[in-house]
């Protein structure tokens, strides 16, 4: 059954001639500019090759990766450079950026972002080509994206205009206003490249701050159409790009001693051993979204039809390469049998293939060793006790993997506790809710839950427990990040501070008062300086 269906996934990547036309890169990306200091700085170094997760089948019928392109393997130089580029730029809070109005910024924000709708359709296409989403999510993620910038903008609007104002408390005028950091250093992850890198580098931005941004290592010619707008639309500095070995230049970046804020969305162990690398640590503020080991917990009187359609998605939607992925299925004993046999069911109806195929749900994994990986989780749960639950599952031809359902997982088993990030769901009965309880509890992980079941009294009863060990608890829903206005957040090693359009704004910033003596001459002085637009702090500006 495996070998059948192994030979099966193998024919489903395309010959390069079956590559529809829409969807077709012409012709590989070779990136030879870094943007330092408003400037397309030529690179003549050694490359790094972006190869695609989807693989083309050759006349002899083995399998080759698509070639994307290459970018620019820089290094500590380069870092450094981007790194001069930012302290100019923000010039100890003096730089024309964090001194600008909030309009202005606004306005370079919204000139940024109509730049790069022009470019939605070659972006997209770089997105689903290389992390292998499907083109259907690659276009959400633009969107979604577009729509975040959007919200931000009214949301800034909105706490800056209820800033324009004088406070009098106990003798003592006041405005207090946001400020910004200082030198933001920002990396996304290669499951939502865009998406997730635009939710911190955008408050980042619009806040004043300035930018050294580390495009993931998987996730990153999709930029390239972006480079131009950024030169543009900012000033010199405000945005500076930096390729080369992660693990070389961004513990380099963090040692010097210059990042304000250190905005991750990534692994906990590199968010921990970052921050070590710099020299002052009450001088670095973490904005950090990291992995999560989401459960969700089915009660005896779920509605299992919902539970299973809910589970799909949120086991297995791109792959279930989503920080919010539930990864761990607790489902009480006396269901656990009909459960299995429904769920696995559906998974056999999912559409694996490639991703522009309408209706795709399951496609090419990007991460390298992902698959090896996969095999390595379900390897050591049956070598354990457990099985594999659903017909052919974990069969793989190269980065094409067929989602596997693993029964019964327990303590000691890899399932267990490591986020396995991919298309294998591990599933455990529990008796007593309890023991389902205390799985949450004793995770090292905290994002949220999904809770399954109809009974008022038991629903409340978990929640109330729950709320106090992650940040969503969803009922009868699958976990998600979304809509974007509502907290993103997590406890232990799930995340640091929280996101939001709203919170985003916050984390950026922080609240900063210019202060007065309630006297005739301070309120003179605050007048002149109002009424004669001196300041772009101190001032009663309303912003449509
Ligand atoms: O990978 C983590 C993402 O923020 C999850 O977002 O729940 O909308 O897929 P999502």
């Amino acid at each position: 059954m495996r070998n059948a269906i192994q030979a099966k996934l193998h024919t489903l990547f395309p010959k390069d001639s079956e590559v529809p036309a829409d969807y077709r890169i012409t012709a590989p990306l070779h990136q030879r500019t870094i943007l330092i200091n408003g400037e397309m700085r030529a690179w003549d170094g050694a490359v790094q090759a972006i190869t695609s997760p989807i693989y083309v089948r050759k006349n002899d019928n083995t399998l080759s990766a698509v070639e994307l392109g290459s970018i620019p393997l820089a290094g500590i130089q380069e870092a450094d450079a981007a790194l001069a580029a930012a302290s100019k730029a923000y010039q100890n809070g003096r730089g024309l950026w964090p001194t600008m109005s909030v309009a202005e910024r606004i306005a370079c924000v919204e000139n940024f972002s109509n730049q790069i709708v022009a470019r939605r359709g070659e972006i997209v296409k770089f997105l689903m080509w290389e992390i292998g989403k499907s083109w259907a999510d690659s276009e959400k993620e633009f969107d979604r994206t577009i729509d975040y910038i959007k919200a931000t903008v009214d949301e800034l609007k909105q706490i800056d205009n209820s800033s324009s104002r004088f406070q009098i408390v106990e003798g003592t005028i006041a405005q207090i206003r946001r400020s910004p950091l200082g030198i933001v250093l920002c990396m996304g992850p290669y499951n939502y490249p865009m998406n997730e890198t635009f939710t911190t580098l955008i408050p980042a931005l619009i806040m004043g701050n300035v930018v050294v941004f580390k495009p993931p290592r998987q996730g990153v010619l999709l930029y390239y159409p972006m480079l131009e707008a950024f030169r543009s639309a900012f000033p010199p500095g405000v945005i500076n790009i930096v390729y080369g070995h992660g693990h070389v230049v961004v513990p380099h970046i963090m040692a010097s001693g210059k990042i304000n804020v250190l905005a991750l969305i990534g692994n906990s162990k590199v968010a921990d051993q970052l921050k070590k690398q710099h020299p002052k640590s009450n001088q670095l503020r973490a904005v950090l979204g990291l992995e999560a080991k989401n459960a969700a917990i089915i009660l005896p009187d779920a509605d299992l039809e919902l539970t299973v359609k809910e589970c799909i998605t949120g086991a297995l939607s791109f792959n279930g390469q989503r920080c919010t992925a539930i990864k761990m299925i607790l489902v009480h004993r006396s269901i656990a049998e009909r459960f299995l046999d429904l769920f696995c069911a559906e998974i056999e109806k999912l559409k694996i293939g490639m991703p522009w195929e309408k209706g795709v749900m399951l496609t090419p994994l990007p991460e390298m060793n992902k698959v090896a990986y996969m095999h390595a989780c379900i390897d050591d749960a049956v070598a354990l006790g457990a099985r594999v639950m659903n017909a052919g599952g974990g069969a793989s031809a190269e980065t094409l993997f067929q989602p596997a359902v693993v029964y019964p997982v327990s303590a000691g088993m890899k399932l267990f506790r490591e986020e396995q990030f991919g298309p294998v769901v591990p599933v455990a009965p529990f008796d007593d809710i309890e023991s389902a309880l205390d799985y949450i509890a004793t995770s090292d992980h905290g994002q949220q839950v999904a809770v399954f079941g109809r009974d008022p009294d038991q629903i409340a009863a978990l929640v109330d427990p729950l709320v106090n060990q992650v940040c969503r608890v969803n009922i009868n829903c699958q976990c998600q990040r979304g809509p974007d206005v509502f907290p993103f957040a997590g406890r232990k090693d799930s995340a640091e501070s929280t996101l939001s359009v709203h919170d985003a704004l916050r984390a950026f910033s922080i609240r900063t008062m210019v202060a007065a003596k309630q006297t005739p001459a301070s309120k003179q002085l605050l007048d002149t300086i109002v009424l004669d637009n001196k300041s772009k702090f101190v001032n009663t500006h309303f912003i449509l």
